[in-house]
């Protein structure tokens, strides 16, 4: 009897989550592997947390264990440590003993292809878009370039840098005031949470705007303002994705500002969103085509706007590793969708496990 229930544990495929992280998106990194880690379905899983600290450096069990612990504050010791690489032999040592890798990592550094390209160079599968679909989903220039080359509608888009800013920005706010209308959106190029975005309303907050986004990134993008509807669409799949019902987030602030994503209790989700079949056909159809021109795989979420004149969908954005709190849209449509969390989980990893052979 012994020997059997060992036999069952080791049985169990051990699943390394990956939290925290460099980004500015660290803490809710933490909340979105909290949701995971407690989902994960233990008879068939062995979890094995693997917290990375502020700066980058991969912590102990212990430690990782104390970060997905509720009231957990930043641990000051995560700026120092012993080794020079931040990842020790240690913790390469937890990886060795994981058969896959949920990373839960938000932003740069974990949702732009570098952790994804480690796994790869290691040797052990991990769930979501691989090096190429997470490179291109984080860089906004780059994937809106893609989307616009395969005929996805996007809203019209320029790159600036802050090289040129440096140099001439007159030049510069000269040349967007050309092309774009007031109200128009600045961002940085690489980053999520709406850090560094402004939505510039006149001549005044053209400076600030574009000198906030270049704190954060050398590439800036300027956007044409869509008066629309934020829809967003879950995918799930590898070679044949498929989509969730559409959901759609409603913010009472002027847009959907960091405020408003992780503060603000009046922002609304409606799921299923309230659209006529044929735009749910579309926007699904949009979804998935965005997920296969970006070369994604396992998992993304879409997010588009509908336009509140014409009823022309723009795809915003694709996010290859999509907020995972038990509130998060992604795991809450394909609730809607029929799959439960827990289903869900189970998918991703065998997605991952498939991609590999
Ligand atoms: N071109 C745009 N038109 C209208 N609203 C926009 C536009 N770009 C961004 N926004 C608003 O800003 C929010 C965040 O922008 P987004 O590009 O999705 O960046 P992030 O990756 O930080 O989520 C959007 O959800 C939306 O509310
Ligand atoms: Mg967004």
């Amino acid at each position: 009897m012994k020997f059997l229930v060992m036999t069952l544990v080791s049985d169990k495929l051990r699943v390394g989550v990956l939290f925290g992280g460099r980004s500015g998106e660290h803490d809710i990194s933490i909340l979105s592997a909290r949701s995971i880690i407690n989902v994960l379905d233990k008879t068939k899983y062995t979890v094995v947390p693997i917290g990375i600290g502020r700066n980058g450096r991969w912590l102990s069990e212990g430690r990782s264990q104390q970060m997905l612990t509720p009231g957990y504050q930043r641990l000051e010791q995560d700026t120092t440590g012993p080794n020079k690489l931040l990842v020790s032999a240690e913790e390469l040592g937890r990886l060795n003993e994981v058969d896959v890798v949920f990373p839960a990592l938000h932003g740069p550094h974990g949702e732009d292809g570098t952790v994804q390209g480690f796994l790869d160079v290691v040797g052990v599968p991990y769930v979501g878009a691989d090096v190429l679909g997470s490179a291109v989903g984080m860089d906004k220039a780059v994937m809106k370039a893609l989307l616009s080359f395969h005929g996805l509608p996007v809203p019209d888009y320029q790159v600036v840098y802050k090289k040129e800013l440096e140099s001439d920005a007159q030049f510069v706010i000269g040349k967007v005031e050309k092309r774009f209308t007031y109200p128009f959106f600045v961002k940085p190029a690489n980053l999520g949470s709406s850090v560094g975005i402004s939505k510039v309303k006149s001549r005044g907050e053209v400076d600030d705007a574009l000198s906030e986004a270049a704190r954060w990134d050398r590439k800036i993008l300027v956007e044409e303002a869509v008066d629309g509807r934020e829809i967003e669409c879950s995918i799930l799949g590898n070679e044949e994705p498929v989509a969730s019902v559409p959901g759609e987030i409603v913010p009472s602030r002027e847009f959907y500002d960091y405020f408003a994503k992780y503060h603000d209790e009046t922002t609304r989700l409606i799921i299923p969103a309230d659209l006529s079949q044929e735009l749910v056909k579309e926007v699904q159809r949009l979804a998935v085509l965005a997920f296969k021109v970006l070369d994604c795989s396992g998992m993304a979420r879409v997010d588009m706007f509908l336009s509140r004149s014409t009823d022309k969908i723009y795809i915003n954005e694709i996010n290859t590793i999509p907020g995972f709190t038990s509130v998060s849209m992604y795991p809450k449509l394909w609730e809607a969708s029929g799959l439960s969390y827990t289903g869900l989980l189970d998918k991703l990893i065998a997605l991952a496990l498939g991609r590999c052979q």
